[in-house]
């Protein structure tokens, strides 16, 4: 694939902007400039650097983002900062064939709740780990305002109903973990819902952190505000 076009297909640009990067001599291939946009190189495993900057070619880019308290999953955020600023310009330009461009949040958190995100250009996959046909386990560790009872564990696994679902919502798993903290998990992502399950049995939430993503999970050394690519054994581990 021609220089320009692997510039492009990561982000960095325009066709015409990731010419000029080229032919500017601001673009290296193993630790030498390069300066014809049109050299032909094999994308696969390419690592180069633009403007000094390391990037490993990804044909599809899944990423997991450490999601601080304070930020919105939204591109157009109404209050607080968006999550998206969070990423380097290539992920947020990354071509796309419909008019969003860059990597998108496979669904969404709160803006107060804090953990594991992750982010894709690849449609596929945003699909299957949102469709709750599969059952994609997501386990959130949740602080409570009152004290965590039996009773309130049993009935979160039995089910609760929400105000507009007459169809009740169960916890795949919960156990009290604390007095005042408890681990859920679900398979399912409806809007607000570990709140709004907690309110239903009587609690609230008052701290909420996602750590787990089917087998992923949210490594400890990535603090909050960071991001890092999936590995392949990543992807790996997260097929149903
Ligand atoms: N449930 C919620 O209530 N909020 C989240 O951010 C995620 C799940």
């Amino acid at each position: 694939m021609q220089l320009q076009e692997i510039l492009y297909s990561q982000g960095f640009g325009t066709r015409r902007v990731c010419a000029g990067l080229v032919q500017q001599g601001r673009v290296s291939v193993a630790d030498e400039v390069c300066t014809d946009a049109s050299a032909e190189f094999e994308a696969l495993g390419l690592c180069f650097s633009v403007q000094g900057v390391p990037w490993a070619y990804h044909e599809k880019a899944y990423v997991l983002l450490h999601k601080p308290a304070g930020t919105e999953c939204s591109q157009k955020p109404s209050t607080w900062p968006s999550i998206y600023t969070l990423l380097p310009a290539p992920l947020r330009q990354r071509p796309q064939k419909g008019p969003i461009q860059g990597v998108q949040a496979v669904g969404r958190l709160d803006q107060d709740t804090t953990g594991m995100l992750l982010l894709t250009d690849d449609g596929k996959f945003i699909h299957r780990m949102s469709s709750p046909r599969h059952h994609v386990p997501k386990v959130y560790e949740v602080g409570t305002k009152h004290p965590v009872d039996a009773k309130q564990v049993d009935k979160l696994l039995a089910g609760v109903v929400l105000d507009d679902d007459p169809k009740p919502v169960l916890a795949a798993a919960c156990e009290a973990t604390d007095e005042h903290s408890l681990r859920l998990t679900l398979t399912e992502g409806k809007y607000h819902q570990v709140k709004r399950m907690l309110a239903a049995v009587g609690n609230r939430v008052e701290t909420l952190h996602r750590s787990r993503i089917g087998a992923l999970a949210l490594p400890t050394d990535l603090a909050p505000g960071q991001w890092r690519w999936l590995t392949p054994a990543d992807l790996a581990a997260l097929q149903p």
